[in-house]
């Protein structure tokens, strides 16, 4: 029985997903809360090395090999690192998670919903995010964004170095994720200072934030 709180956040690149976790763990343990970060692809082992997998550009996985490799990454990560440490009562705050793969394999890669539905149900279960935040920013300003960061890593660098229509149908599919699941699934303005964003996300928590 789940009894911590677990929260995503989700995004394209460079929208600023990294930046506002960073200041909701800092929130949360000022007030005492005890805070787990993870972020996707990786957290344990076998999730590093399946995240030098997919960047090997020797082996160039077609789309469904690649959110195979992603879900085998999540499982692992869901029960070895995730599940106990909600079950501990900590917070869990992810960066990026499940619905990363609707909008990167099911809608840009066109995999569809129900195929990536399918594999997240078997890789999570139970174990799913009560409020997943999607930093909706102008694509062109998050890629700009992330493109001027000293600490662009090369996983990040695979994905932008994609074309701009496709950061326009993920950004299109972390929209359509808000319309089919607005209770968990809030859409944060990423726009302006982090402080203004940071706002919008204690705003966007409000009903669960200590
Ligand atoms: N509100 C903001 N205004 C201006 N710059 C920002 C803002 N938030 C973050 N940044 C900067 O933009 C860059 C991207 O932010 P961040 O790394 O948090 O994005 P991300 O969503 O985690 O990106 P990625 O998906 O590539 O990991 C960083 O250099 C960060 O310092
Ligand atoms: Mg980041």
């Amino acid at each position: 029985m789940s009894r911590g709180h677990f929260v995503s956040f989700e995004g394209v690149e460079g929208c600023g997903k990294s930046t506002q976790l960073a200041l909701l763990a800092a929130h949360l343990r000022s007030r005492g809360a005890v805070v787990l970060t993870t972020r996707e692809p990786g957290g344990t082992p076998l999730g590093e090395a399946l995240r030098a997998v997919l960047l090997d550009p020797d082996y160039q996985p077609t789309a469904l090999a690649e959110l195979c490799i992603l879900e085998a990454a999540r499982t692992q990560l869901v029960t070895t690192v995730i599940a106990p440490a909600l079950a501990r009562g900590e917070w869990v705050l992810a960066d990026r998670f499940a619905d990363s793969s609707q909008a990167y394999q099911g809608t840009a890669r066109g995999l569809g919903h129900d195929t990536v539905s399918a594999l997240n149900v078997l890789a999570c279960g139970s174990t799913w995010p009560e409020r997943t935040l999607v930093l909706d920013l102008d694509v062109d300003e998050a890629l700009q964004r992330a493109r001027e960061r000293p600490s662009t890593t090369t996983f990040n660098r695979r994905f932008e170095d994609e074309a701009l229509p496709f950061h326009r149908a993920v950004a299109a599919g972390f929209r359509e994720l808000a319309r089919r699941e607005p209770g968990r699934v809030r859409l944060v303005d990423a726009a302006g200072t982090p402080e203004q964003v940071f706002g919008r996300v204690l705003v966007a928590l409000s009903d669960i934030l200590p």
